[in-house]
């Protein structure tokens, strides 16, 4: 289950809250995605890359971005290394530690992390909850495992072209008679079918991760807003993008209502959401639509969250 949206709608809130919500019958993992990690304080405790259990039935981790984007750099770094002569080493270091600021590289790494918490954690919860960062983010990274997945395609073509091309190389050599005993124990082959079970390797994980993100029996994403008037746009474009990438949308959450009750001040406000809300029905009309009210105070403990689980 994801959740996303705006930058400071309450995605960290309601994700916690659903877990809290669904412990009384369930088991969550809730992953923070979002490299500004407030987990922890939301639950007053110290959180890190590992779950910690912070309520039966529900356990958090913070994915540690730096973490997650050295650790993806150094399997495809060993992975060079292996495909390049030793004298061009430096060479692949150097294209690594510029790799590592360029853009996508974080996002690449996170969703592999992604994925492999999925691999190794998917038995052990009834659910995965992932807290994302701001929306634009999150639908780059939806349509990320296609990127990967034709990345490492085009990698194995460019590995099969130049397997082809060294063997016709040594079917031209004189000894031809000798080379199928090279063939059999040439360090060459052996590397390169090395390399190809990597890459296959990989694939697979991203393709795994596809089919979990496409699979709405699975996997749904709720958007998070506020029912204001470009909120509301954006969640129009948002839940196009995640369909478009084949992502199910499981409802859309209004945060923070204001009061009807409580003076014309908030009364008015309350007047502008409702016309929003009704534009959000005319935009998307089928999906379902949870409402939280406006807290007089900052929702950010777990008292607080039990209180927000009532309203999910
Ligand atoms: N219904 C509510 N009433 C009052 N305060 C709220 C409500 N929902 C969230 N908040 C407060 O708004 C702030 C932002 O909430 P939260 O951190 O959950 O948003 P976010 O979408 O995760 O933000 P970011 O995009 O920075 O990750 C927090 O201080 C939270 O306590
Ligand atoms: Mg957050």
């Amino acid at each position: 289950m994801f959740f996303g949206g705006k930058g400071g709608v309450g995605k960290t809130t309601i994700a916690n809250a659903t877990a809290l919500k669904l412990s009384a019958h369930a088991s969550t993992l809730v992953v923070s995605t979002d490299p500004a990690h407030n987990v922890g304080h939301l639950w007053n405790m110290q959180v890190g890359d590992t779950p910690t259990t912070v309520r039966p039935g529900v356990d958090v981790l913070e994915l540690d971005p730096a973490r997650a984007t050295n650790e993806h750099l150094k399997q495809a770094g060993d992975t060079m290394r292996r495909m390049m002569p030793e004298h061009l080493h430096k060479e692949v270091n150097k294209h690594l530690n510029l790799a590592k600021h360029s853009p996508g590289t974080h996002e690449a790494a996170l969703l592999e992390r992604i994925a492999i918490l999925l691999e190794e954690y998917g038995e052990s919860y009834d659910h995965i909850i992932f807290d994302t960062a701001p929306s634009g983010h999150t639908a780059r990274l939806m349509a990320l495992p296609e990127l990967m997945s034709a990345w490492t395609d085009g990698l194995l073509e460019r590995r099969a072209k130049s397997e082809k091309f060294s063997e016709l190389v040594r079917g031209m050599s004189p000894t031809g008679k000798d080379t199928t005993v090279t063939t059999a124990i040439d360090p060459v082959d052996r590397r390169n079918q090395e390399l190809r079970s990597i890459l296959l390797k990989r694939r697979h994980r991203f393709e795994r991760l596809r089919a979990v993100l496409n699979d709405a029996t699975a996997c749904t994403f709720n958007i998070v807003l506020t029912a204001e008037r470009l909120p509301v746009l954006e969640t129009d474009e948002f839940h196009a993008e995640l369909t478009a990438n084949g992502v199910h949308v499981g409802a859309l959450i209004v945060n923070r209502r204001s009061p009807a009750d409580q003076g014309e001040f908030l009364a008015s406000r309350r007047h502008y959401e409702d016309e929003a809300l009704a534009d959000l029905h005319r935009r998307l009309p089928d999906l379902p639509v949870v409402q939280i009210p406006l807290r007089a105070h900052d929702v950010g403990s777990p008292q607080a969250l039990e209180d927000i689980a009532t309203y999910l």
